[in-house]
């Protein structure tokens, strides 16, 4: 495909994804907010199919996996410990033209000269380290503030025009957002920071695995190698946050750290590089589409002794899904060190105690869920009702990944016997999986709206399903496939236990 086909095709996704309720823009009615996301019904389904699968496989599967569901409230110490309050940022400029906030890197060289893409300005300030780490206060704040809370001020604002404004404000550095909104950025130091009463939203959901280490040990009792595995939301102040949900400031990680001796660290690593390429082809993404890129030496965290970063190929380039890096023992040797409490382990043969090496897959539960729509939005031909071709949008889910597993159709809703039926199969259906009910419209109609969210079965119970026009059929329903379209007569009594093969 070339460069605008791409560019229609994920123009076409992001346009299904609202129009289907998959995926919204964050407080749209008030003009959204950039970098953020919600995720409508039938988004959901498929966020937690993605989820649920990947702790069936790195934690319900395994005996050498436990989880952890950490807190989001995190504590400096934890992250400065582990290096991000020094060193977590971006090189930023601002345009002195326009006011935007720009990441160094990105801004685009023209005839030898660097041009603000906002505005084409060309007079940038110094680059600046930007901390992408939100911060927020933990208990209560300072009197003198008006009821507690953060107002965003607009310029217009600063001077007086609306809400109140704490003392503390420096009101001549608030910023135009991307978004157009304008906002208080973590740099905007509202109050004389108290560090007692200073939290970060966590920037990733490793860092909680680490600090929790020995009590997990401790209850877990589990012997080297093991892991211990987390999914959660995390919180990065992206500068540009871009390509629909691919680059957002709230989203969510599903990581593992997986602990084991020094000397089998790189073994590791190849080998959960391996299992996390199965995973994705599991779920429906092809080995030809996904590349396992290795990270040059002098592009490597100065710890890692091997890092990959898994890319899979979106219609806007190919770019990284997951990062599965070996990060030695950095993280507990430096949370040891920051709080002083042992985070060793006790090997009970040798009577050893030493800090574990660590390997850790860490995906992106956004980013996957991207790939995975995009992978699956696809455009061919069907008939309509009166048999002239037409386009059919339909995303191709894996089964496992589908929002809606199974559409149950009575042939005519005015029909009361095929109405009944029908709605007997939903019941059956119900307990084992996620049904979607429908009666109407034309049939072809209904198949084609479940098509276009993915739905890989549909059942209709038609006269034949009665027994009114031959007793052998009595029981029986069509079972159309989305993919091939070809439909199927088979026994409800057969129904749960075809579909669940198919599913898996
Ligand atoms: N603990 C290691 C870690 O957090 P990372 O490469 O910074 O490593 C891991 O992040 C994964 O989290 C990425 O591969 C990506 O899938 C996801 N991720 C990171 N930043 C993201 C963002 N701003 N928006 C969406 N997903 C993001």
């Amino acid at each position: 495909m070339n460069k605008s086909s791409d560019a229609q095709r994920m123009e076409k996704i992001v346009s299904l994804c609202k129009r289907r309720g998959f995926i919204f823009q964050s407080s749209e009615i008030y003009g959204g907010l950039n970098g953020a996301w919600d995720y409508g019904p039938l988004g959901v389904e498929l966020k937690r199919n993605l989820k649920n699968y990947w702790w069936r496989v790195m934690v319900h599967e395994r005996d050498d996996i436990v989880g952890l569901d950490g807190a989001i409230l995190t504590p400096p110490a934890v992250l400065k410990a582990s290096g991000h309050v020094e060193g977590f940022s971006d090189p930023m400029v601002d345009c002195r033209s326009c006011k935007a906030r720009l990441r160094a890197d990105q801004v685009v060289e023209k005839k030898g000269v660097k041009q603000c893409p906002v505005c084409g300005g060309k007079d940038f300030t110094e680059p600046r380290a930007f901390n992408l780490m939100f911060k927020t206060r933990v208990g209560p704040v300072d009197p003198r503030w008006s009821g507690g809370a953060i107002f965003p001020m607009s310029p217009e604002g600063a001077t007086g025009a609306t809400g109140p404004v704490s003392p503390h404000v420096d009101v001549s550095r608030t910023r135009a957002s991307t978004a157009g909104a304008t906002v208080l950025s973590e740099s905007h130091s509202v109050l004389a920071e108290d560090e007692t009463a200073m939290a970060y939203l966590r920037p990733e959901t490793a860092q909680s695995i680490f600090v929790q280490f020995k009590n997990v040990l401790d209850v877990s009792r589990k012997k080297l190698p093991f892991g211990i595995a987390q999914i959660g939301k995390a919180f990065r102040n992206e500068i540009n946050p871009r390509n629909f949900t691919f680059r957002s400031r709230e989203f969510e990680q599903m990581e593992l750290e997986y602990f084991c001796r020094a000397e089998e660290g790189m073994k590791w690593l190849d080998y959960w590089l391996e299992e996390r390429l199965k995973f994705y082809e599991n779920i429906g993404i092809p080995r030809t589409k996904l590349h396992a890129h290795e990270i040059p030496d002098q592009e490597r965290a100065f710890y890692s002794k091997g890092t990959y970063d898994i890319e899979f190929d979106f219609p806007f380039g190919r770019q990284e899904l997951e990062g599965v890096a070996y990060r030695t023992d950095y993280d507990l040797q430096q949370h040891q060190k920051a709080s002083g409490k042992p985070l060793e382990y006790f090997d009970e043969e040798t009577k050893q105690r030493f800090i574990p090496h660590v390997v850790e897959p860490s995906a992106g539960v956004d980013r996957t869920v991207l790939a995975l729509i995009c992978e699956a939005y696809d455009e061919d031909t069907a008939p309509d009702e009166k048999g002239k071709l037409e386009t059919r949008i339909v995303l191709r889910f894996h089964p496992r990944m589908a929002p809606v597993k199974c559409a149950v159709f009575p042939l005519l809703k005015n029909k009361e016997p095929l109405v009944a039926k029908a709605k007997e199969i939903v019941d059956l259906l119900r307990p084992h999986m996620n049904v979607f009910y429908d009666e109407s419209g034309a049939i072809g109609r209904r198949y084609r709206r479940q098509d276009e969210i993915g739905t890989p079965f549909a059942v209709t119970v038609d006269f034949e399903t009665l027994g009114e026009k031959d007793a052998a059929l009595c029981d029986t329903v069509t079972l159309r496939d989305r993919d091939s379209m070809k439909q199927e007569r088979v026994k409800i009594s057969e129904l749960i236990q075809l579909l669940f093969s198919r599913i898996a």
